[in-house]
Formats: C-alpha cells, structure tokens, sequence
C-alpha cells in the first residue's frame, strides 16, 4: 500500500526583501507542517500570496489573482487559499468581504501563526482572520525563531529590525508595519553565529530604518533588573570601556557580526541618510567583511520637496554624508532610491533632482514614479498631483542620468580582478553564471561545467554596462573556508 500523497503549497511573493524573507519563514513552517512546494498554482493544494503594498496599487492585482484562484478552487474545492503581508496587514477583514473564497488571512505581525490557521480553516470550513498589531513591549513581534526555509545556503537575509518611526509624507510603511521595535542584540549574533556554523558566508542585515537600531533598546528595559537578560538585549559589551554607551548602536551591531567566523560578507539595508552615523561608516572602513556598498535613498533632490517629504536632510547635506563615506571606505559603491512626480514637484524641483542624482555619481538606482498611498500626508494632497505623462517624461530622463553615471562606474572597472560570490547560473545563457562583487554588481562569466551557487572566483572585468558587468574566470574557490585557489586560466 502506497502512502498518502503528501499536500502541497506554493508561495506567491510581492515586494522588498521583508517580504521575500518572510516567504523563507512562511515555507519553513509549512515545511514543518509536512507540506511540500509545489511547482505552481495548479498542483498545489495550498496557494499562499504573501503582498505588498508599498508603492503600487497592489489591490487590484490582488483581486485580479484572486478572482483567477476563485477559477481554480471552482474546480477543486478543497484548494486552500491564504493571503498574508502587508496588504493584508493594511486591509484586514476587507479581503474576506471582497474574496470570501480566501480561506486564511494574516499580517505582518503573526507569519508564525500561518500552518495554525490554515489548519483551523480546513477543520471548520470557515474562513479565519488575525492580524495582531506589534507593540514596542512585544519581544515576541520577531519572528526570528520561525523555521526558516532557504534557498540558499551560503547567503542569508537577517532582520534587525521591524517597523518605522519616521514620518515620510509619501510612505505607508509607518502604518502597516508599526512602530520601530529593535530585536535583542545577542538573538542577532547568535543567529549568524549558527548561519555560519551551517555554512552561510553571506549576511544581509535587514530593517526600514536600520541605523536607528537600538534607539527602543534601552526603553523597552526601563524598570529592567535581570542583567542576563539586559545583555541579551543590549548586546553585552555595550558598557565597556571601549564602547560605553547606554544602548547599542547599528555600528556596534553591525561590527560584531562581521567578526563573526565564518561571515565574509556583510550587507545591510536600507539606512536612512538622517541617521547615517560616523560609527556606521567608520566599521565599515575598518571590518573587511563589511561589503563596500552603501544604499542612500535621497528620494528627492529640490531641499523643497525634501521638506515636503519630512526627509530630515537638504541635499547639501546628503551630499556631504556622502563624500564623508566615500572619503572613509575604499572603492564604495552608492546606489539610491528617488521617486519622481511628488505632488508640487514643479521642473525647477525636478532638475535639483538630476543635479544632485549627477553629482552624487551613483552605481545605481532604484527610480520611483510617486503613487500615492491610502492614509499618507502626500494623499491628501490632490490638488498638486503631478499629471502621469509629466512624472513619465521626467522618469525618463532621470532614468538617462542614473544610466551615465552608473556605465561610467562600471567602465573605471575594466580591466580590475574582481571576487566574486556565484549567485548561480544565468537566467539567459547556459554555460554562463552569474555573481556578485564585494560592492554588489551583477557579473556574468562563461564557466564550463557550471560553477555551484556559493563558490568564490576571480573575475577580470571585461565589459561594462548600466546595469552589470562581464567577464572572465581567472581562478575558482570551491570551498569558501578554505580558500585554495585553483587557477583555470593561464596568466
Ligand atoms: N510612491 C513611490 N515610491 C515610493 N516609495 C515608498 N513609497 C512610495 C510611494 N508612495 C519608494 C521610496 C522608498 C522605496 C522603498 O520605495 O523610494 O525608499
Ligand atoms: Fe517609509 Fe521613510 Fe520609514 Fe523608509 S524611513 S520606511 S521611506 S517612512
């Protein structure tokens, strides 16, 4: 007698690395359950869209999928369908109204509580709903001790931290994700210590607003007496001489992960340039396995609309963190996010903008058309909204901007030895793979007989283009804690 095919699921990810790590933590518990993944809708008995409502109007591709799932669960009704993130978070109970074939829906807060409800669905037939809303006394908001599925083991997305307590008048964040609350120091370290044991050489530190770490630390700890507990928190060397500091900062953080064995390369995103410390700068100066590569979203370059933004910084300003950084860490690489078409921007604003996008010099950018967000100061500001043709045209030659200087940063590359971590093969061109640099660019290169994800090679750059690199293999490292070079390439 044959067992019991085992159930599957399929995950369906919109958005930014959060979500993208959330997914890595929605497969682990469903894994945990007994399911496995699916290749698709079609053969999955559990289909789960984990959404994101940060800069477009997800909800009518939501309800597009929807409507499309509704066909399937038509044909086979025992199909269970789950609707997680921060559409989710940001909707609540109108999902169910305007899908009631949607079995489970859950927030931001309670992925954990994802196989709990799922199976409470299938037991009582009923739709179930919870969304929790984190607050800054709830240690349990982190979802760090969730099973974790992978892809990947030799890269790793890490949160620092959930939450924004700023005010940027165009962002949702604030209101679907809450507060900033900071996860204890010593939970970090010890989850790359065990990353690395596990052979992971690759972290990518993760939060909204990640060098205001630790800024709730001490907070969350007044009336505090168990010392233990305090240093778990805290990290523990916050009160020694060398750093004597009432809380930790992201620098200190970031400094001792990257001491940790085994830890090549450490990433973080995204800071805030308000916020952007000289401590921050100064470890990445210093710690080798902190990747020269800072992520500066200016979002604007009119101070105007930076003030209409509550941004917290003029562009000269921005511009001085900048030349300090770069001034400080060698070969740093700077990429941005800048959104176009802000309700008032008027073509003076814009081109503040492309002045300031060109002096910055950036490797790349992520570029924005402003869409505005249900809730948000900016929403509310109808009568100044910028016509879609003008926020196109002006996307446009933004983009033109970001492409010259980032093929000119790319061209100073030719000819340079580059290490790179291999991502895998490439998604076009078999017998090519692709990986990154220290300062994350994409670099493609022929390997015969394809090189595993996770390997370490030289690379001589040999062409350049906006948005990647080419080249040649020089020598291979199989096995990253053993670095024994194996030249393939004579000369
Ligand atoms: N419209 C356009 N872009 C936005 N972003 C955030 N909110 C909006 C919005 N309403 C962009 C910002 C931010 C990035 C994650 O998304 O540039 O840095
Ligand atoms: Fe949004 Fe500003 Fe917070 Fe970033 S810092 S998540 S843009 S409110």
């Amino acid at each position: 007698m044959s067992a019991a095919p085992q159930k599957t699921f399929y995950l369906e990810t919109f958005g930014c690395q959060m979500n993208v790590h959330d997914s890595e933590r929605l497969a682990g518990i469903l894994e945990g359950d007994g399911l496995v993944a699916a290749e698709g809708v079609e053969d999955a008995d559990v289909v789960v869209l984990n959404t994101c409502c940060i800069r477009e109007n997800a909800d009518n591709k939501l309800y597009g999928h929807l409507g499309h799932l509704k066909a399937v669960k038509d044909r086979r009704p025992d199909l269970q369908i789950a609707v997680g993130g921060c559409l989710a978070q940001k909707d609540r109970d109108i999902i169910q109204q305007r899908a009631p074939w949607v079995d489970a829906v859950w927030g931001t807060h309670n992925v954990g509580r994802a196989g709990d409800l799922l199976a409470t669905a299938g037991a009582t037939g009923s739709p179930v709903l919870e969304i929790l809303d984190a607050t800054l006394d709830d240690d349990e908001a982190f979802p760090s001790a969730l099973p974790v599925r992978r892809d990947q083991a030799w890269t790793a997305w890490v949160t620092i931290q959930i939450g924004c307590d700023n005010n940027c008048a165009f962002c949702i964040v604030p209101s679907v994700r809450g507060p900033e609350i900071s996860r204890p120091f010593g939970q970090i370290v010890r989850e790359v210590e065990d990353l690395a044991a596990a052979g992971t050489v690759e972290v990518t530190l993760l939060g909204q607003n990640v060098n205001s770490y630790g800024r709730d630390l001490t907070t969350r700890l007044r009336g505090e007496v168990d010392w233990h507990h305090h240093a778990e928190v805290t990290g523990a060397a916050w009160a020694t001489a060398e750093r004597p500091r009432a809380r930790p900062l992201f620098a200190d953080l970031l400094r001792d992960v990257a001491r940790i064995d085994g830890i090549r390369r450490v990433r973080y995103t995204s800071p805030h340039p308000k916020d952007l410390r000289p401590e921050t700068i100064e470890v990445m100066a210093t710690e080798s396995a902190v990747c020269p590569h800072l992520h500066l979203p200016l979002q604007a370059g009119s101070d105007r609309i930076l003030a209409l933004m509550h941004r917290g910084y003029t562009a000269a300003r921005y511009l001085e963190k900048l030349a300090a950084a770069r001034a400080a860490v060698a070969d740093l690489a700077v990429t941005s996010d800048i959104i176009v078409g802000f309700p008032g921007e008027t073509e003076s604003d814009f081109e503040r903008t492309l002045e300031v996008v060109a002096e910055a010099g950036y490797d790349s950018a992520y570029t924005f058309i402003y869409s505005p967000r249900p809730g948000t100061e900016a929403a509310g500001r109808t009568d100044e909204m910028i016509p879609a043709q003008v926020a196109a045209e002006r996307f446009e030659r933004l983009r033109i901007v970001v492409e010259r200087s980032a093929l000119a940063r790319h061209q100073a590359r030719l000819g340079r030895t580059e290490e790179i971590l291999v991502e895998g093969p490439s998604k076009r061109d078999a017998g090519v793979v692709s990986g990154r640099t220290a300062q994350g660019k994409l670099v493609h290169f022929p390997a015969a007989g394809m090189l595993p994800a996770g390997t370490w090679a030289d690379v001589r750059i040999t062409r350049a283009a906006p948005h990647f690199l080419a080249g040649e293999l020089l020598a291979v490292t199989c096995r990253p804690s053993h670095r024994t070079r194996i030249p393939v390439v004579a000369g």
